[in-house]
């Protein structure tokens, strides 16, 4: 029994990124990673679209391709252990499905309770699933039993602090490892200020580590507001979204880096990822940035890499 927890991923005294749309793409979490975050969140992906994905292994990276060949989900093994892949559901035979497929290749699943927008609402996922207590229930109880990794969930605060407070308590009791709350109603927009009450609260009713969230631009502008936001809410650890899109080096505590800097590290990262699977974008990409030389170099590794695979495989 030991053995199995040590290897699973704790949520306690963490700073996240969170998950977002279009920005938490791979080269982005490995930049967060490497500037100081111990977790890293994907961008939702919706079960409707990912429980028919196929897995599709390269030399350096791991793709969950949907039928029509888009990649729904992309990481490679610098993050595993460390990333958390959220779905948006409101199915939970599907949500099994779906975390079936990743959960070798993830530290944890977390399903999206959050997202006020139509897309995820009409189809009764995201905020939706907020005044759904049985739904909720129903999907993380599966998610819990079905898979051997962490379940967790990231939800919005409710109107009142008591019914977001017996909501978690619900929450705790199916298994989940952890709970992230960003402290702003669905009707709440991010220029509305975040209720650390609210978090602290939550935190102080459970359990298991809570992760604030909600504190970017109110609070968190840098490396040190995190540990005030920490504080102020009340929680065990802290998720940053909008703060690290900025600039992801807010997870540095030596200090920020400037944007520039952060551009090239994230280019790096793009030329490394693609430069065996999608050549010609890597290429152009080292060519418009200056970086040729970084592009031959690592081409070069990953060949050699391929090359003694190869070797091995036919021994
Ligand atoms: C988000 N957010 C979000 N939340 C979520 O659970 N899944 C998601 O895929 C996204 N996508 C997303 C994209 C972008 C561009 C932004 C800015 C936000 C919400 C996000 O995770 C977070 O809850 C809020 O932004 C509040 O946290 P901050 O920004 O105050 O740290």
């Amino acid at each position: 029994m030991m053995t199995v927890m040590m290897g699973r991923l704790c949520f306690a005294h963490k700073t996240a990124l969170a998950p977002m749309v279009r920005v938490g793409t791979l080269p982005m979490r490995l930049l967060a990673l490497d500037y100081g975050a111990d977790i890293v969140y994907c961008e939702v992906r919706m079960d409707i679209y990912t429980h028919t994905c196929h897995i599709s292994v390269h030399l350096n990276t791991v793709d969950f391709v949907a039928p029509d060949e888009r990649v729904m989900f992309r990481t490679c093994s610098k993050e595993k252990g460390r990333v958390v892949f959220q779905m948006g559901t409101a199915d939970p035979e599907r949500a099994l499905v779906v975390a079936k497929l990743v959960e070798n290749d993830v530290a944890a699943v977390d399903v999206n309770m959050g997202c006020p927008k139509e897309y995820s609402t009409k189809g009764g996922m995201g905020s939706a699933l907020l005044s759904d207590p049985e739904k909720i229930e129903a999907i993380l109880s599966t998610l819990v039993n079905g898979i051997s990794k962490p379940v967790t969930c990231k939800i919005r605060i409710l109107s009142t602090l008591e019914d977001t407070v017996n909501l978690v308590k619900r929450i705790e009791k199916t298994g989940v490892a952890a709970i992230a709350v960003h402290g702003r109603m669905k009707e709440e927009r991010p220029r509305h200020p975040v209720h650390c009450d609210y978090i602290q609260a939550v935190a102080e009713s459970v359990s298991i580590p809570v992760i604030a969230n909600g504190g970017s631009s109110d609070i968190v502008k840098t490396f040190e507001d995190i540990e005030k936001f920490r504080a102020a809410a009340g929680a065990s650890s802290v998720m940053l979204a909008r703060a690290a899109m900025w600039n992801p080096s807010i997870f540095r505590q030596q200090g920020a880096l400037s944007v520039e800097e952060v551009m090239e590290d994230y280019i790096r990262y793009v030329i490394s990822l693609l430069c065996m699977s999608v050549f010609c974008m890597s290429v152009l990409c080292s060519e418009v940035f200056g970086m040729t030389d970084f592009y031959n170099k690592t081409k070069a590794e990953l060949e050699a890499r391929k090359a003694a695979l190869q070797t091995n495989g036919d021994q």
